[in-house]
């Protein structure tokens, strides 16, 4: 018993999380980041919502928090490339989508070509979470294109190139360093979508 094992236990909600692919469009512009932070948030089958967690210093944070518009697609297991694509890189040094094939439909988002499954969803509520942005999104349009097992975090830990990991760690290191500072940083005001889209 402890934190410790408190934390292990946390890490299980890490590990077994499918990876996702984000897109988002704003502002004449296209984006997207790789998450593990996406959860079931309705018990109503006819009105699915998802709750997404983002990162404030991602880019992908800036186009969701005001398009209010993202795309969440569930991978394969064979596209580890694309998650180095999209997320060992910021969108703010290099155009993501370069090689990348995508469509549009309700949202305006980017739906990527080549992916296990999508849902387009619209961001209804959301809160500060210090470091981040746990966004409660509405599901508006979905798709699947495969019926093999999607992507974990598990799964990209053990298959990914050892030197891949390595470089993702270093990374993550430095996500750590900056979370720390504004991690309790905590505003618990309301969330205002007309007033806060700034
Ligand atoms: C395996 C993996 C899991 C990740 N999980 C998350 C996550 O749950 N939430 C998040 O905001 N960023 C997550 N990231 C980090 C972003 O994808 C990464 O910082 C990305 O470069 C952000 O791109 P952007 O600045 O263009 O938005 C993850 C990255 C990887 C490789």
């Amino acid at each position: 018993m402890g934190k410790q094992e408190g934390s292990a236990v946390a890490g299980i909600f890490w590990s077994q999380s499918p990876v996702v692919a984000i897109t988002s469009a704003w502002d004449g512009k296209i984006n997207g980041q790789i998450a593990v932070t996406v959860v079931t948030s309705s018990v109503v089958h006819t009105i699915p919502r998802l709750i997404v967690g983002i990162w404030k210093g991602n880019y992908t944070h800036e186009f969701i928090y005001n398009s209010k518009k993202l795309c969440i697609h569930l991978l394969r297991r064979d596209q580890l490339e694309l998650v180095k694509n999209f997320g060992f890189y910021t969108g703010r040094e290099r155009k993501k989508f370069k090689d990348i094939a995508y469509e549009t439909d309700v949202t305006g988002c980017p739906i990527l070509l080549d992916c296990h499954s999508y849902v387009e969803c619209e961001v209804i509520n959301a809160m500060d979470g210090g470091d981040m942005t746990p966004f409660l999104v509405s599901v508006v349009n979905g798709g699947v294109k495969s019926s093999e097992q999607w992507l974990t975090l598990d799964y990209f830990y053990n298959y990914a190139p050892p030197q891949w990991i390595e470089e993702y760690s270093h990374k993550l290191s430095k996500s750590v360093e900056a979370s720390l500072q504004c991690i309790h940083n905590i505003d618990y005001k309301s969330w205002q979508p007309d007033k806060d889209s700034g």
